[in-house]
């Protein structure tokens, strides 16, 4: 009897208008509200850092990787314009979730001493001249306010970090701090968001690549801007004119942008209520958690798995997404995988194929809505880059989209929607000269080569 009403909610999820074609409007509109409204609305920060493409940079140099599902430690040795990455090595780290709500120095504190642990397994591999201090490319990826190449405040924390005390700090001081503590002398050249490092290193392994997005636990995306077109930088023009700008369009927002009951129960009991609105209906962090809840609902509203509510479903995420994507991607005929996940996950032991063929349905259709709004968001950047169009002289040339993050990377139904979604925006002719491209290295590289371009010894190098 009381099927039908959750159905229907269920059904808020659906492309509103549900037609294509309205669709595809509605992500128009979006892409335009983002378009036209990031310069001046969102937390937006800008980095003077011009990528110059010369890359002719040497020696060794190290990055460090926070603000992902792990954080990480490289060392690169880079060889000059010729040889280009001679020797890379890297270790990746899980942050011990009680550090991502502790305190500013137990944070530092602990990656300092990962990256100390790091830089001592150096070996005769990695050559640094005598009497040189190590140098650092910190990727941070959590909006900053961008005050150097080489520090910037915390405007606020996202993607599940709520650390007292660190907003409105600058983060290399306290890495710094946290580094001397443990007795590594290494100074801080750049401080990069993700979105800026991969762009970097995506310009560097080739040279169309004119955007960089996150995917992953959070989204964001960077391109280069021409730096009289910003409205909010007040500072010098830098000599090449352009500017990467990291748009942090994970805190996107719109009233074109619509929002479920589910979504807006999400928003309000999370850590960051009111914020990174359009991360929390595309990212990693979320996907999962949506889809739980509106099972939740199915569940009490619908019997979806018999009588009882399974207790677990009532534990926020509790449904990760790499195991929604398990789900997803069963192929099987009674959809067994994805019974065993239910299981698993809920403690729910035997569930009806119905009940499979539904939460089916709803990861589908919380993974389109995702793909499709990050193709809006890629659209949006094409389209202020006049790349969403033929050029006149039918010398298309070729546009590259560096894309780096667990969700795009693993979750193959959510990269194939946003391809195809990006291909539907674009139309195929357009499409055809688009390519997007998974940036394995992240920001690593990226990071690595503007703390070489922002040495202390560039000069005399
Ligand atoms: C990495 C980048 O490869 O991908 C990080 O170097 C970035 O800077 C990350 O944050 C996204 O990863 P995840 O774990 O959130 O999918
Ligand atoms: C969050 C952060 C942003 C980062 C993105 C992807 O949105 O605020 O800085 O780039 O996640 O990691």
């Amino acid at each position: 009897r009381r099927a039908p009403r959750a159905a229907q909610d269920a059904h808020q999820l659906r492309r509103q208008p549900p037609n294509r074609e309205g669709e595809s409007e509605t992500l128009f509109l979006i892409c335009r509200a983002l378009v036209h409204g990031h310069l001046r609305n969102t937390s937006a920060v800008f980095n003077t850092t011009p990528l110059s493409g010369c890359w002719d940079e040497q020696g060794l140099f190290y990055a460090l990787d926070l603000g992902g599902t792990n954080f990480r430690v490289i060392r690169v040795q880079l060889g000059g314009r010729d040889k280009r990455v001679v020797k890379q090595q890297y270790e990746e780290v899980s942050i011990p979730p009680h550090l991502m709500v502790g305190t500013s120095t137990e944070l530092f504190d602990f990656i300092a001493a990962e990256l100390e642990k790091f830089v001592r397994t150096e070996g005769e591999n990695f050559h640094l001249p005598n009497g040189k201090q190590r140098e650092l490319g910190f990727t941070f990826s959590f909006p900053v306010h961008q005050t150097s190449i080489s520090s910037g405040t915390l405007i606020k924390w996202t993607k599940g970090f709520s650390i007292n005390g660190t907003v409105g700090e600058d983060v290399v001081a306290e890495l710094s701090r946290a580094m001397e503590r443990q007795g590594l002398d290494m100074k801080v050249a750049a401080l990069v968001n993700d979105t800026v490092g991969t762009l970097a290193g995506g310009r560097y392994a080739d040279n169309d690549v004119v955007t960089a997005v996150i995917l992953g636990t959070g989204t964001n995306a960077a391109y280069v801007e021409h730096a009289n077109a910003i409205p909010k930088w007040t500072g010098l023009l830098p000599r090449s004119g352009n500017m990467v700008i990291n748009m942090e369009w994970g805190n996107f927002r719109s009233d074109k942008l619509p929002r479920s009951e589910y979504d807006k129960s999400l928003d309000f009991e999370s850590l960051n209520p009111g914020e990174q609105i359009y991360e929390k209906m595309i990212s990693g962090m979320y996907l999962g958690e949506i889809v739980r809840r509106v099972l939740l609902k199915l569940a009490h509203d619908a019997s979806l798995f018999g009588d009882v509510v399974p207790p677990k479903l009532e534990q926020q995420f509790i449904l990760r997404t790499p195991d929604m994507s398990a789900m997803h991607h069963d192929t099987s005929h009674d959809l067994k995988h994805l019974g065993a996940k239910l299981k698993d996950i809920l403690g729910v032991p035997d569930t009806s194929l119905e009940a499979r063929y539904i939460t089916l349905h709803v990861c589908d259709l919380v993974a389109e809505r995702g793909a499709r709004l990050a193709a809006a968001g890629i659209y949006g950047i094409l389209k202020k880059l006049g790349k969403d169009k033929l050029l006149s002289d039918f010398s298309q040339q070729r546009t590259v989209v560096a894309i780096d993050g667990g969700l795009y990377e693993h979750y193959k139904k959510f990269s194939a929607c946003l391809e195809a979604t990006l291909t539907d925006l674009l139309g195929e002719e357009v499409a055809s000269s688009v390519v997007v491209k998974l940036a394995n290295d992240g920001s690593g590289i990226g990071a690595a080569l503007l703390a070489a371009s922002h040495s202390q010894y560039a000069e005399v190098a």
